[in-house]
C-alpha cells in the first residue's frame, strides 16, 4: 500500500506564480484591510465592495499558472497516496492535476448563496466576475465561496481526519497564523514526519520534531524530491 503524504499548504505556495500572499505586505490583501474586505460584516456593509475585491482576486488566478512547486505535489501522487489540505482559494493545486484537494477556505471558481441557510452548494463561475445581480435559486445574491474571517470551516473535521493516518505531513507557504487552520498539524500521530517549507521557517510556530526547509516552494522542489525518492523512483 502507498504511504500517506499530507500537504498544507498557505498563501506562499502561489507566490512563485504572482499571488501575492498577506502576510509579506503588512497584514493587507492587496492594499485591503482584511475587515474591509472578508468579513461577514464587510459583505453586510458594502456587498459591491467585497464583490469587487474578490473579482479581482478571481481574475488574477485565471492569469497566471502552477509554479513547479504545485506540479510536484501532483507528481508524488505516482508513488504516495497525497491529499492536499489548502488555505489557499486559488484553484492552482487543482490546475497543476492534483487529484485530491482539501480547500478549508473555499475555492474562489466557486459562488453559493449569500442568503442565511448556509448550504453545501457551489456553483462554478463563468468567467471572472460575479454580479450582484448574479441571484441564487432561494433569491439571495451570489457570493464568493470564500470562508470569511469568523465564518466557521465546515471542511476541519474532514481534514482532521486525515491527518490522523498521514505518514508524512508537509507544511509549506503558510505562516501558521490563522486558526483553526493552524491548529492542525496537532493532528497527525507521533509516527508521522514533519517537513515544512518557508523562507522565514525561523519565525514560525513549530518545534524541533519537524525537518525545516528555509527555502521558497519553488526552490525547494529538488530536496523534497530527493527526501521522497522520488528521482530514482519510476511511475
Ligand atoms: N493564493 C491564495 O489563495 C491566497 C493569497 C493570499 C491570502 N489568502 C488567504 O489568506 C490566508 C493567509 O494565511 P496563510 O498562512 O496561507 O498565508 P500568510 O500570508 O499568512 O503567510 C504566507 C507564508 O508564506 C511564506 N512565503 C512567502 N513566499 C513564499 C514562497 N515563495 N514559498 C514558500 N513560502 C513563502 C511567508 O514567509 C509566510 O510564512 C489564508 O487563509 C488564505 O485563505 C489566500
Amino acid at each position: 500500500m502507498k504511504k500517506k503524504i499530507v500537504v498544507l499548504s498557505g498563501a506562499g505556495i502561489s507566490a512563485e506564480s504572482g499571488i501575492s500572499t498577506f502576510r509579506d505586505s503588512n497584514g493587507l490583501w492587496e492594499n485591503y484591510r482584511i475587515e474591509e474586505v472578508a468579513t461577514p460584516e464587510a459583505w453586510n456593509t458594502n456587498p459591491e465592495l467585497v464583490q469587487r475585491f474578490y473579482n479581482l482576486r478571481r481574475k488574477q488566478v485565471m492569469e497566471v499558472f502552477p509554479n513547479a512547486a504545485h506540479v510536484f505535489f501532483r507528481e508524488l501522487e505516482s508513488h504516495y497516496n497525497v491529499v492536499v489540505v489548502t488555505q489557499n482559494i486559488d484553484d492552482l493545486h487543482e490546475r497543476a492535476g492534483s487529484s485530491n484537494v482539501i480547500h478549508l477556505h473555499g475555492n474562489i471558481r466557486y459562488a453559493k448563496s449569500s442568503g442565511p441557510k448556509q448550504e453545501a452548494k457551489y456553483y462554478p463561475i463563468e468567467g471572472w466576475e460575479l454580479s450582484m445581480n448574479d441571484l441564487c435559486d432561494d433569491g439571495y445574491p451570489l457570493r464568493p465561496h470564500v470562508v470569511w474571517f469568523g465564518e466557521s470551516v465546515p471542511e476541519m473535521e474532514r481534514a482532521v481526519e486525515t491527518l490522523s493516518d498521514a505518514d508524512y505531513l508537509i507544511v509549506i507557504g503558510t505562516s501558521l497564523n490563522v486558526y483553526p487552520a493552524a491548529g492542525l498539524i496537532h493532528y497527525v500521530s507521533n509516527s508521522c514526519e514533519k517537513l515544512i517549507v518557508d523562507p522565514k521557517v525561523s519565525e514560525l510556530p513549530v518545534d524541533s520534531s519537524f525537518t525545516s526547509l528555509a527555502k521558497s516552494a519553488v526552490e525547494s522542489v529538488p530536496e523534497l524530491k530527493k527526501f521522497f525518492g522520488i528521482d530514482s523512483l519510476r511511475s
